[in-house]
């Protein structure tokens, strides 16, 4: 499974890109208001440190012609540009124009399986549904993952489906089980994955036995 890194913040992508495990990054208009820079610092920053793996960057019109003129300004920004699209009638329409142009694309606010054949049938790169979103509105987030992977593998469909949204470590946990293609996670899910208490109080007693041990060599 692909790990993306779901910000905007250039420190937590530097911190992420430093595990060594990081295969893109995804933002949103809200992650780059967040950081209260501009829009073009703030992504100017992210494709000089990530120049090469894929970037997802989001439309802000709603209307085919505006996604359209956004879409081709964002992607001369960088060859690893993403063009994140809303799933919308326009915007499917838009990624099927992008598809035919060679334009990478991402669509984004997916939350049922009618959406995501739309977008697969269109040839998006990915398709982002929003795990996080249907569980605060007490639908099963992950229950919409597996439907969409077996639409995908019922048709071969090429698109990667990009778990989004995502709250907590059982989020990416149960991705992997599905086989998701990709998750986009926040930085501090990314160090929870990490955790464990157990290892905590392993390594704690390892250390304190290992003083007991003579001649060591370091
Ligand atoms: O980037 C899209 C998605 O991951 C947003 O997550 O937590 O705002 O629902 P959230």
């Amino acid at each position: 499974m692909k790990f993306f890194i779901d910000t905007a913040d250039i420190e937590e992508i530097k911190a992420a890109k430093d595990m060594g495990l990081l295969d893109g990054v995804t933002t949103n208009p809200t992650l780059i208001a967040k950081t209260g820079k501009p829009f073009l610092d703030v992504v100017e920053e992210i494709l000089k440190e990530i120049p090469d793996k894929p970037v997802s960057l989001e439309v802000a019109s709603t209307d085919f012609e505006g996604m359209m003129k956004e879409a081709e300004y964002l992607s001369k920004l960088g060859d690893n540009v993403v063009i994140k699209i809303p799933l919308t009638v326009d915007g499917i329409r838009a990624v099927k124009h992008l598809v035919d142009e060679g334009i990478k694309t991402n669509v984004t606010l997916c939350f049922s399986p009618n959406q995501a054949i739309l977008a697969m049938k269109a040839g998006a790169t990915y398709l982002s549904p929003f795990v996080g979103r249907l569980d605060d509105i007490a639908h099963e987030g992950m229950e919409l993952i597996r439907q969409i992977k077996t639409i995908k593998d019922n048709y071969n469909f090429k698109t990667e489906i990009l778990v989004a949204s995502i709250r907590h470590p059982m989020h990416v946990v149960e991705a992997a089980l599905i086989g998701a293609d990709v998750a986009t996670i926040p930085y501090k899910v990314i160090a929870q994955l990490a955790k464990h208490p157990l290892t905590d109080i392993g390594l704690e007693r390892f250390l304190k036995d290992w003083e007991k041990v003579p001649e060591k060599p370091f």
